[in-house]
């Protein structure tokens, strides 16, 4: 099997005993830990770079990346976006209806978080389709097309603000447990978790790819990547990525990912945003 040899080839397999699921911690602990993991594994590279994913850890590879930047391939998206932003539903009512903050003043930043409520995690693609189904509007699809380009445009006016996930309660402990040890958990043929890759082999390269740290990893989401030659949502990459190593991927919006992202955003907090993205 070919992705198994150059994985094989990398020492990527085997490697790792890891157990880095500790038994209940205190999410601002693993923030810190998080982060100084990183300062020292690429230290020199700024805070704020980590934006820009792998970008941030190679000069040759982010001079690149800025000259894509001039003329961003996520523009068509963007103008998309802000077409769909701006249409009222048939009813008239429109999207900033649904939402007490605009675009401009940071609705991007303000996802995810804890829906105290409903008990469960919402996510601004689930929160941007309950918005039409609730104006009597025909949600859209969840990973790719309108839903990234409205997700893009929201992102758009919203970049410069700053995560700032929080986790008010011992439910919301719960579901970011639970994305934690998601993150941490191996799976699939190539028994493989997303820490083996983002964590323990940031920086390290994978055919013609060098993984990205996995601090940034939702800044600057929904990306459009080259491969897919459109854009897409942080739930379908979370979806390639679960591909990648021959496991099943889960459906985009569902709680396994609206966990996920809960868990790796916390991670990002105090980060700015700066979506939509541009990848390979
Ligand atoms: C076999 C290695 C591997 C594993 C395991 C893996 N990924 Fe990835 N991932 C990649 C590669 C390769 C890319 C593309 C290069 C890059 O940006 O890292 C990528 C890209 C990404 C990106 C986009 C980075 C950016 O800057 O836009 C995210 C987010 C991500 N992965 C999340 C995950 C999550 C969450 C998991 C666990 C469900 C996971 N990955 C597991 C290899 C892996």
């Amino acid at each position: 099997m070919k992705i198994k040899k150059w994985l094989a080839s990398l020492g990527l397999i085997g490697l790792f005993a890891v157990s880095s699921v500790s038994a209940k911690t205190d999410p601002e602990t693993d923030r810190k830990s998080f982060v100084d993991y990183f300062k020292n594994r690429h230290s020199g590279v700024e805070m704020s770079a980590y934006m820009n994913g792998a970008y941030a850890l190679n000069q040759a590879a982010y001079d690149e990346w800025l000259s894509i930047e001039e003329f961003p391939p996520y523009e068509l998206a963007l103008g998309e976006g802000e077409d769909i932003w701006n249409t009222p539903f048939a009813n008239g009512k429109t999207y900033q209806d649904c939402f007490d903050t605009t675009p401009e003043d940071g609705l991007r930043a303000k996802y995810p978080h804890w829906d105290d409520s409903r008990k469960q995690v919402m996510t601004l693609e689930l929160a941007l389709n309950e918005c039409r189904s609730a104006n009597g509007e025909k949600p859209f699809g969840w990973k790719k097309g309108k839903i990234a380009s409205l997700s893009a445009y929201v992102a758009f006016q919203g970049r410069g603000h700053a995560i700032q996930v929080s986790i008010p309660n011992g439910d919301a402990l719960a579901a970011y447990e639970m994305g934690k040890e998601f993150y941490y958990t191996k799976r699939g043929q190539l028994a493989m978790s997303c820490a083996d890759c983002h964590v323990y082999n940031s920086g390290n390269k994978v055919r013609a790819d060098m993984l990205s740290p996995a601090l940034g990893h939702t800044t600057h989401f929904p990306v459009y990547r080259s491969k897919w030659g459109a854009m897409g949502t942080m739930h379908r990459r979370y979806g390639g990525c679960n591909e990648q190593v021959r496991a099943r991927s889960f459906k985009a919006q569902g709680p396994e990912y609206r966990n996920l992202e809960y868990f790796m955003a916390y991670m990002n907090n105090g980060m700015e945003t700066n979506g939509p993205g541009a990848r390979k």
